[in-house]
């Protein structure tokens, strides 16, 4: 406790050090725990000199956007929502590889918010939720496949070139997950944020398999409001480390009611890991897994036939894109 009233106190004071005359820093909001505490940190050292940006693309869970949008009236700070699901949309639209799409994704994030820096007077700072696990993830990543990387992360591995004039801020740097939270808890961020799964930055976008349209992302989110709270229901969510749907690009017949339909197989995606690295599929009951079946194909519209991926980490990733 005294060490995190101490760390508190000294990036507070560090913070204010370093942004004076009323220079202006710009941060890229998640929802995540991260971006939370980051957010709450500089806000406490500079107060309404941070700007917060949150960019809507289209390729969220519902739940996650009710979230920030309910937040953002709750909080101390307030953050500037960005409406880019048409930009994200058209910029995807045909596109099939995952790579590409990670890359088309990562560089609408960048362009967005070199856009907004450009509309903030006297900036001077970029501040990132960084944390010492997204360090040593992204060196361990760039020795071991210097040449051949597996996923390119948007948020992980620097800031862009383009970015480079603005000074970086990264106050959580030296933290591990279990501190940020430790903090996060003292700072009065609610539980739900604190303990929430992962959910990655190119969002649905890399869990609907070949190409994306608006179609496929209302079916997908309708699965995963629906599998959520499921694992709410049956208490799963908090012993499992991340649980979601991916859509494939397979249709397959089935029948509901009783007439033939021709719609889409989706993918069950549990897992239990420590560090993301590794990680095993959930062992779950079969009641839990008839549960969300029977229910995502009976009101989802789009989705007929459900298949548990068994597969660990390594050889599988976690996600599928
Ligand atoms: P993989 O699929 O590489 O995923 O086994 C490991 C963890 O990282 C998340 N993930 C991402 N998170 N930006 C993120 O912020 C990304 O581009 C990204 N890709 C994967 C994934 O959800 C899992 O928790």
């Amino acid at each position: 406790n005294w060490k995190l009233n101490n760390f508190l106190k000294n990036s507070i004071n560090n913070i204010k050090k370093r942004v004076k005359n009323k220079k202006k820093v710009l941060l890229g909001f998640s929802g995540g725990v991260d971006s939370f505490v980051t957010a709450y940190i500089i806000h406490k050292a500079i107060g309404d000199s941070l700007n917060c940006i949150f960019v809507d693309t289209g390729l969220l869970l519902e739940t996650e956007k009710k979230k920030i949008y309910s937040l953002c009236k709750k909080m101390h700070f307030s953050i500037k929502i960005v409406d880019a699901k048409n930009q994200f949309l058209s910029k995807l639209t045909g596109i099939v590889d995952p790579e590409t799409k990670r890359k088309v994704i990562g560089k609408e994030f960048i362009s967005i918010f070199q856009n907004e820096s450009k509309k903030i007077k006297n900036i001077e700072f970029l501040a990132q939720g960084t944390i010492y696990s997204d360090i040593i993830e992204s060196s361990v990543f760039s020795k071991k496949h210097s040449s051949d990387s597996i996923k390119s992360h948007h948020n992980v591995g620097g800031i862009p070139t383009t970015f480079k004039k603005l000074k970086l801020i990264e106050p959580l740097k030296k933290l591990f997950k279990d501190e940020v939270r430790k903090i996060g808890k003292k700072l009065g961020i609610p539980k739900e944020i604190l303990y929430q799964h992962p959910f990655p930055g190119p969002g649905l976008g890399i869990r609907i398999i070949g190409e994306i349209n608006e179609n496929k992302i209302s079916i997908l989110q309708q699965a995963e409001n629906i599998l959520l709270q499921e694992l709410i229901n049956y208490e799963i969510y908090d012993s499992v480390s991340q649980a979601f749907i991916i859509l494939l690009p397979v249709k397959s017949v089935g029948i509901k009611g009783d007439k033939r339909t021709y719609e889409y197989a989706a993918i069950l995606r549990v897992i239990n890991t420590e560090d993301f690295m590794t990680a095993t599929f959930s062992h779950l009951s079969y009641n839990f897994l008839e549960k969300v079946s029977n229910r995502i194909t009976n009101e989802v519209d789009g989705i007929n036939r459900i298949a548990y991926d068994i597969t660990s980490k390594p050889p599988s990733t976690i996600e599928w894109e």
